[in-house]
């Protein structure tokens, strides 16, 4: 059976995000964007960073990576072009329209793949990881950044209480750590090697799942 995507749906939904996303979220993601960006650039110069978005990431980067940058949405796509040509983001080597799940890259070419606030919203995340693990250099990592819920405990339970309002804001915590360590344990050659909770107290996560060398 195949999965449906919605691709369409996506697309329009981000075309009206694309002119507030930036003063909506720049300040409550920067702590995330921050740590993604360091641990991506931690395993090498290069980078895939999958769903860009506006490329509120990329800033983040040290001068000494390259970065390929792809996304869905050519309206925040277009955002990220602009920030690319002010800030003059020159580590910023190219970003291209492209579904997370049909990566049009070759084989085993980065040294990580930053996944920021992305993955929960992809329609089959096993078939986007699969992508990823593919275009992924022997060593390298994929750093996983979302909202996430825990699996168990008193966070779990919190986290239930408060899921009707989290929705509201479109965080589900519905995408849990376990599905990733699942994935890895299928895939035999990735393992999940650290899991950080970030702001707002540990609300977020980052997940760096690294493929055998
Ligand atoms: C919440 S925004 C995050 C943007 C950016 N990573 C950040 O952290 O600010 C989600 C982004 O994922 C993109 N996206 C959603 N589904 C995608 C897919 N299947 N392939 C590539 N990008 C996708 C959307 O177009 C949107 O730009």
């Amino acid at each position: 059976m195949s999965v449906q995507y919605d691709l369409e749906g996506q697309k329009r939904a981000y075309e009206k995000w694309a002119p507030i996303y930036d003063r909506v979220y720049v300040k409550l993601l920067a702590d995330a964007h921050r740590k993604t960006a360091t641990a991506a650039a931690a395993c090498g110069p290069d980078i895939l960073e999958v769903g860009v978005g506006t490329g509120l990431v990329l800033r983040h980067y040290p001068s000494t990576v390259r970065v390929v940058g792809v996304d869905l949405s050519v309206h925040m796509l277009a955002k990220a072009l602009e920030k690319v040509r002010e800030e003059k983001l020159s580590h910023v080597r190219a970003i291209v329209a492209m579904d997370a799940c049909r990566l049009g890259l070759p084989d085993a070419v980065f040294d990580a793949v930053a996944v920021p606030f992305v993955i929960t919203l992809v329609p089959d995340p096993e078939a986007a990881l699969d992508e990823m693990r593919r275009v992924l250099k022997p060593g390298g990592e994929i750093v996983v950044t979302s909202k996430m819920g825990a699996d168990q405990g008193f966070v779990a339970k919190v986290e239930g209480a408060v899921a009707p309002l989290v929705a509201k804001m479109g965080w589900s915590s519905d995408f849990k750590v376990s599905r990733l360590r699942r994935w890895a344990d299928k895939a035999g050659d990735m393992s999940v090697i650290d899991v950080q909770p970030t702001f707002p107290v540990g609300f977020f996560k980052i997940v760096r799942i690294k493929k055998a060398g």
